[in-house]
C-alpha cells in the first residue's frame, strides 16, 4: 500500500521533495499548489507512510517535518499487486480498487476530479461488486463476522429485520445463509433490506434471489438513514432488529441516525451492526486511502479538532456513541483475539450489539 501512495507522490513530484530534505504535509502541499480541501487527504498518505516506517520524522518550529528513509525504493505498483496475490488470489478485488483509485489520486489532490467521479462514475461497479463480494477476502470479514454476532445476538422469538445501508447484499446474504444453517429461518418474519441508492438495493436484491431463490419473508425499501424512518414507510416501534455493515459510518451526523433507528425500533429492539474500525483514532486503515476521497466520509464526526478522529471510528467512540443515545445492554466483540494486548496489531473488524429501552 505504502508503495500505491509513493506511485502518487512520484505523479505529483512530492516524492523527489521528499527525498531531498524534510518537509511539512502543508509545505509539499503548497509546492505542488493543491486546493486546500486536499490538505486531509495528503496529509493521510504522508501519516500512512510515516507509521509504516517510510519516513524519517523531525519537529522543526513547531511544524512536523518528514523525509522518506534513505534504503526505500520506489518500486511500482506491480510489486504491491505480487505482493498481495502471493497472499491469497481472493485478495484480487482490493488490489484492483487501490490501484484504480492510485492512478487517480493525482488529479484528486489537483482538485481535477471529485471521489464520486473517481469511485462510481462510468464502469465502476464491477469493481465494487468485487470488492463487497463474499468471496473477497479483504472485504468478507465483515459480513461473516456481522453475520456470527447477528445469530448470537438475535431475539429468541419471531423477529422483524431492517438491514440499512445494504448495498450488494452480501451482508445480508451472510445472515441469510446463516439462519438457514442453523434451522432458525422460519423466525424471520419479514427481512426488509433497504439502501439509499436504487442501483445497490436491485444488485442486493439479485444476489438474494440468485443465492436463495424467491422468498416470501423478503421485502426491498429505498431508505436514508440520515431521514427518519417513519416518514419513509418504516412505522415507529416495528422492528426488531435494526442491522448495518459499514454502513453507519457515512452518517451524517450518527446521533441523529441512531435515534432514527431507535425509533424504528420496538422496545427492547436490537441494533446490531459489524464495522471497520481504527484501534485507536491516531492508527490509519489501509482501506481509508479509498474512501477518504468521499466528502460524506470525511466530513462527519462529533469530536473537534482531530483531524484523524474523521473516517472510521475507533472501536471505543462506536461504544461511547452508543451509551450517549440511551441504548442499554452495550455489547460488542473485535474480531482479533486480545486485540488489547497487541496494540500494533490492526483490528479490522468490530460487532456492536446495543438494546432500546423497554
Ligand atoms: C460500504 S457499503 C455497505 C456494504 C454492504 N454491507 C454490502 O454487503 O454490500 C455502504 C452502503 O451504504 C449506503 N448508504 C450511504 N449513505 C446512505 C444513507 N444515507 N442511507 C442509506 N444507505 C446509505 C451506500 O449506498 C452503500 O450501499
Amino acid at each position: 500500500m505504502c508503495q500505491l501512495i509513493l506511485e502518487v507522490f512520484i505523479a505529483l513530484d512530492i516524492f523527489s521533495s521528499l527525498k531531498e530534505g524534510f518537509f511539512s504535509f502543508v509545505d509539499l502541499a503548497r509546492i505542488n499548489k493543491l486546493p486546500e480541501n486536499r490538505y486531509y487527504h495528503l496529509n493521510w498518505m504522508v501519516e500512512f507512510l510515516f507509521h509504516n516506517n517510510y519516513l524519517d520524522f523531525q519537529f522543526v518550529s513547531g511544524l512536523r517535518k518528514y523525509q522518506l528513509k534513505r534504503n526505500i525504493q520506489a518500486s511500482g505498483s506491480l510489486y504491491y499487486r505480487n505482493l498481495i496475490v502471493r497472499t491469497s488470489s481472493q485478495m484480487i478485488p482490493s488490489c484492483d480498487l487501490m490501484e484504480h483509485v492510485a492512478k487517480n489520486y493525482p488529479d484528486f489532490l489537483q482538485g481535477k476530479l471529485n471521489g464520486f467521479e473517481i469511485l462510481f462514475i462510468k464502469d465502476k461497479m464491477k469493481l465494487w461488486k468485487q470488492y463487497f463480494s463474499n468471496e473477497h477476502l479483504g472485504y468478507s470479514v465483515y459480513n461473516s463476522f456481522g453475520a456470527e454476532a447477528f445469530i448470537v445476538w438475535m431475539p429468541k422469538g419471531n423477529f422483524r429485520v431492517l438491514e440499512v445501508g445494504g448495498g450488494t447484499g452480501n451482508a445480508c446474504l451472510s445472515i441469510l445463509q446463516l439462519l438457514k444453517k442453523n434451522l432458525s429461518f422460519d423466525l424471520l418474519d419479514k427481512y426488509i433490506f433497504s439502501d439509499i441508492s436504487p442501483l445497490f438495493m436491485r444488485m442486493g436484491k439479485d444476489l438474494i434471489e440468485n443465492n436463495l431463490g424467491s422468498l416470501e419473508n423478503f421485502a426491498t425499501k429505498k431508505i436514508d438513514f440520515n431521514v427518519p424512518f417513519d416518514v419513509q414507510g418504516i412505522e415507529n416501534d416495528s422492528c426488531d432488529v435494526v442491522y448495518g455493515v459499514n454502513s453507519l459510518h457515512v452518517a451524517e451526523n450518527i446521533t441523529k441516525v441512531l435515534g432514527n433507528i431507535i425509533r424504528a425500533l420496538k422496545p427492547g429492539g436490537k441494533i446490531i451492526i459489524s464495522e471497520s474500525v481504527r484501534q485507536t483514532r491516531q492508527h490509519l486503515l489501509i482501506q481509508e486511502f479509498i474512501f477518504n476521497l468521499l466528502d460524506e466520509y470525511t466530513g462527519i464526526r462529533n469530536t473537534q479538532n482531530d483531524s484523524f478522529a474523521k473516517g472510521f471510528l475507533a472501536y471505543t467512540d462506536w461504544l461511547d456513541i452508543f451509551k450517549v443515545v440511551g441504548l442499554r445492554n452495550i455489547r460488542y466483540a473485535l474480531n482479533v483475539e486480545n486485540s488489547l494486548a497487541k496494540p500494533t496489531y490492526p483490528i479490522l473488524a468490530a460487532v456492536f450489539k446495543g438494546e432500546k429501552n423497554g
